[in-house]
Parts: structure tokens; sequence; C-alpha cells
């Protein structure tokens, strides 16, 4: 590594003065992403079998866990005695489901009327990990159209337009919402700083140095307290409970501590789960909080909701490669929007830094796999060089430790410095894409039940941007709890029984199908203690 290391310092000096190399240009781009981004490999994929989405194409690990036994009997559930009755039941305590709870409240649901249930504890969540920043266009030279093109570019034009219109319109009144709650934006002279990110034709990137998710989920969650909306900790859903007439009438939850099941009765339900990261999707390390397990796209499909753009993954192009202790966690695109450039095991710049996430990671893909110019480390695991210290040749003496704090104490804590070392990357799952299929106002296929966040689809197409997810969560998490309040006050939402036929049915049609399997759903926690993880942790990506 430390030869390595020393082409990297070689070739600095005439990369600072000679600046990143130019972008790829449309052809190359659909080249390397054809030739290496994991979401190509058609033999990772197949199609759904079964469900409403039945002849979609999936990653291979989601069809197992949509197509999978239930995890409980239904039989075994007394829906006659119901434990909460509520206006709206939001489902997932991340940064989604406590933006839709807030906005329930706003839009006239009584704080006790409305409940969150959570897996683990009240914003154990991707959201809070979010490092690098949020988009919203407030800028002069920069407006929501141009927000607009550069989200639809990024997504393969596959986005659903109306979303996209309806995240960037919003995201401007987000950032003066965030301000009202306290979040501490970076700002100069009373300006916001913002900064570019991959894919994006403008500076829109508002962060909180490199710790953005947490420093906007902690006031919107004190938000949510101060109201007080009641939340049910450690009880994630097993599955959703409909009317009898296919509406959504509330949930069954378990909880982890007891092992108790309750029946919770409502009239609108919001879905905010958060998506798939711990799924490991073709082995891959992942950035991903440790109840990503993609139960909301389980329970949501066995009640008959469409899912959309199922088929694409967000592998994020710089996850940890070195140390092992740290493999696949997030270093922030901020790293490159700060001057960081990917460099290979020769000291070469191989790609523009900022390249859309998909095309930036295939071309890392690329160098460490096929040109063979990748740095291996002693567990077998390969990566490429960011070219860190050259954050404080560029902006001057302190500025990483200043503006990327928690990424300079990860690895310190390993005994590496970023400002005089370059740090090892590679690739690791990160966001899902695609999810359960929203209308603007966050409403699914199945009447009364919405969602926001990542487990919804069709906003980002077939790749994120970054910072359109706390972009994403926070008007979508706005939108559903606005619908689910208006639906819960409306006469559309009489529930005369509740029921788990769909579930049952479910069952019924995996045996139809002929389909084989040994694996229930929703996953509710990762197992870390099988033999394929050794061989994910130890053993190559790809
Ligand atoms: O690189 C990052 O900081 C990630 C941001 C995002 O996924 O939006």
């Amino acid at each position: 590594m430390r030869e390595s290391i020393a082409r990297v310092e070689a070739t600095r000096p005439a990369r600072l003065q000679a600046g990143p190399p130019p972008a790829m240009t449309p052809a190359e781009r659909e080249k390397v992403l054809a030739e290496f981004h994991p979401d190509y490999k058609a033999e990772k994929k197949r199609a759904l079998s079964i469900g409403v989405s039945a002849g979609n194409v999936v990653p291979s690990e989601v069809a197992d866990m949509l197509e999978a036994h239930l995890l409980v009997d239904p039989a075994k559930i007394d829906l006659s005695s119901v434990d909460y009755d509520v206006d709206v039941l939001i489902i997932g305590g991340g940064g989604a489901g406590t933006v839709a709870a807030i906005f329930a409240h706003q839009e006239g649901i009584p704080a006790e009327n409305i409940l969150i249930v959570t897996k683990l504890r009240h914003g154990d969540c991707n959201s809070t990990m979010a490092q690098g920043g949020i988009q919203a266009a407030d800028r002069p030279e920069d407006s929501p159209a141009i927000h607009y093109i550069d989200v639809m570019g990024g997504g393969h034009y596959a986005n659903k337009p109306e979303l996209v219109q309806a995240m960037v319109d919003d995201a401007p009144e987000i950032i003066r919402w965030h301000e009202e709650l306290g979040v501490m934006y970076d700002k100069e002279n009373g300006e916001y700083m913002e900064a570019h990110g991959g894919g994006t034709s403008r500076k829109r990137m508002h962060s909180c140095k490199d710790y953005t998710g947490k420093a906007i989920f902690n006031p919107i969650r004190d938000e949510a307290r101060n109201l007080g909306i009641p939340t049910l900790e450690f009880s994630p859903v097993i599955e959703l409970l409909l009317d009898g007439e296919g509406k959504a009438a509330g949930a069954i939850t378990y909880n982890l501590e007891t092992g108790e099941y309750r029946v919770i009765r409502a009239k609108a339900t919001v879905l905010a789960t958060g998506g798939f990261g711990r799924m490991h999707i073709q082995k891959f390390p992942t950035t991903n909080h440790y109840g990503a397990t993609a139960d909301g796209l389980v329970i949501a499909y066995r009640a008959g909701a469409n899912l959309l753009d199922m088929d694409s993954v967000q592998y994020h192009p710089t996850g940890v490669a070195y140390p092992s202790a740290i493999l696949g966690q997030l270093a922030t695109e901020k790293l490159r929007s700060q001057g960081a450039m990917p460099i290979n095991a020769d000291g070469e710049v191989f790609v523009y830094p900022l390249e859309p996430r998909d095309v930036e990671a295939a071309a890392i893909i690329r160098e460490c796999w096929s040109r063979e110019k990748g740095v291996e480390t002693v567990s077998g695991v390969r990566g490429v060089w960011l070219d860190t210290p050259m954050i404080d040749e560029i902006h001057g003496e302190g500025t990483l430790k200043d503006w990327l704090a928690a990424m300079w104490t990860m690895w310190h804590r390993h005994g590496i410095d970023i400002t005089k070392d370059p740090a090892l990357v590679y690739p690791t799952l990160h966001y899902q894409n695609g999810g359960v299929e929203i209308e603007a106002d966050g409403e699914t296929s199945v009447p009364g039940l919405f969602a926001g966040g990542e487990v919804e689809g069709g906003v980002h197409g077939k790749n994120r941007l970054m910072g359109n997810s706390l972009l994403g969560y926070n008007v979508f998490g706005r939108r559903a709890g606005i619908a689910a309040a208006k639906w819960a006050k409306s006469k559309k939402n009489k529930i005369k029984t509740l029921s788990l036929q769909h579930a049952v049915d479910f069952e019924q049609q995996l045996i139809d199908a002929g389909i084989e399997t040994d694996i229930q759903s929703p996953m509710l926690l990762p197992d870390y203690r099988s033999k394929s993880v050794l061989e994910r942790s130890l053993g190559r990506f790809l």
C-alpha cells in the first residue's frame, strides 16, 4: 500500500494544477454502465412470478424476499382484540415517518390519534446517517426547473415526472421549514454555502458539515416529541391489515422484547420503512442502517401495492475498502465535491470525480477488476484511492478536519489520517432507487395506504442523485402525512372489518405458482452468523 500511496503523492502536484479530467460523454457513460455496473448483470435478477407486479424484474435477493412465506400464521392473530385504534398509523420512525406524523398533526389530526411504530428506536434509520447534504434550488442562477432536469438525467429519464416536479418545487420550502425548526445549515456571510454533487449542473447542496442527516433529523424528532406524538419502539410491522374491501386498515406489530403481537386499527396508514441495504444485494457491503431489510416492500406487496423501478439499486461509488472493520461505510460524496479525486494504484486519475453515482461506481469497478489498477488489501478486497489530502491543498490546511469532521474521525479511529494519506474506497450498497409506486401526494395503489422516503418508488428513476434522499423524505413524508390526514378525516375511511385474508391469499399464490422456499419475510433483522457473511467480508464482491 505504501508504494502505491507514494505514486499517488508523486502525481498530486500535477493533478492539483490541472484540475479534474473532463466528464464522460453520454456514449462513454452507457458503455461503462453496461459493462461494469452491477445492475446490468441480467443473471443477478429475476422476474417476479406472483403479485401485482408479476413479470417485473428485480434483484434475485429481493424476489426471494417478496416471494417468501409469512412470518406468522394469520389464524394465530386475534383481530377481534384491537390494541391501538388511531386515525393515522405511521410505520417507520425515521425521517419520512417523523415528518409525516408532524404534518398529519398540522393537517388537523390530534397527536394522540397518530401513532408511530418503529422497528428499533425512534431515529434508528438511514436519515440520521446521511452525510453530504440536501438539494434545493434557491440561488438566483438556479431554479427548480434546472434541478428537475438534473434529477431526470441522473435517473435515466425513468423517473415519474410529476414526482420529480413535486420534489424540486417543494425543496426551497423544506429548507425554510428546517430553518424554523433550528437546523444549522452551513453559511458564510449569512448565505448558504452550497456545493456540487455528482450529476448536478448547479451548486445546490445544502449541508451541515458532513453530518447533515443527523443535524436535520434531530430537530424534526424534537418537534414530533414536543407535539406529543406517541411512538411505539422495538415494534416492527409484520403484516398490513386491510378492511375486507382492499383498503388499508392498520397493521400487526411484533414486539421484539416481549414477543407479543399487537393489532393496530387505523383509518389511514403511512409506510415509511426505509430501504433494503441490509439485504447485501450481490454480496455488497452497505452504508445502511441495521434495520434496512425491505420490510415495507414485503408487506405492501402482499397487500397489493404496485412496485416501480425495483430493478435498479444504488451502489455509492465510495464506500470504505480499508480497514475491514468499517468495510462499506460511507465516504461522503462531499469529499469529491471538495476536490478529492479517485486515483488508481499507479497514481493516475481515471474518472471525473462527480459523474452521476452509477457511472462513477462503474468506473471504479472497471479500474479494479478489468484494468487491474486497483489496490488489493490483505482481505482480498480491492479499491482505489480517494486522494483526500487534496482538500487541504485546495482550500487550506484544516479544511478537511473542519468541514468533514465525521470523515476525519471515522478513519482516525483506525489510525489513518486522511489529511495526510488517501483513503481506499470501493462501491457499497447505498440506496433502493425504486420501491412502492406513489402518486404526487404519496398515495399508493392500495387505498388508504401512503408512502414516503426510501420505500417509495418513482422519484429517482434508475439512479438517485446525491442530496435527493434527504430532500425526498421531507417532501414525500410531508405530502404523505397531509394526504393520510385528509383520508382519515374523509368519509372514504370507514373500516368495517380487519382482515389478513390478503396474506392468506398470498401464501396460496406461492403454492399455486409452485414456489418452493424456506424463506420467511419480512426479514426484520439481518443474520450475520452465516457462511455467506464471511464470504462477503473476506471475499471478492464480484
Ligand atoms: O455521499 C453522500 O454524502 C451521500 C449522500 C446521499 O446519498 O444523498
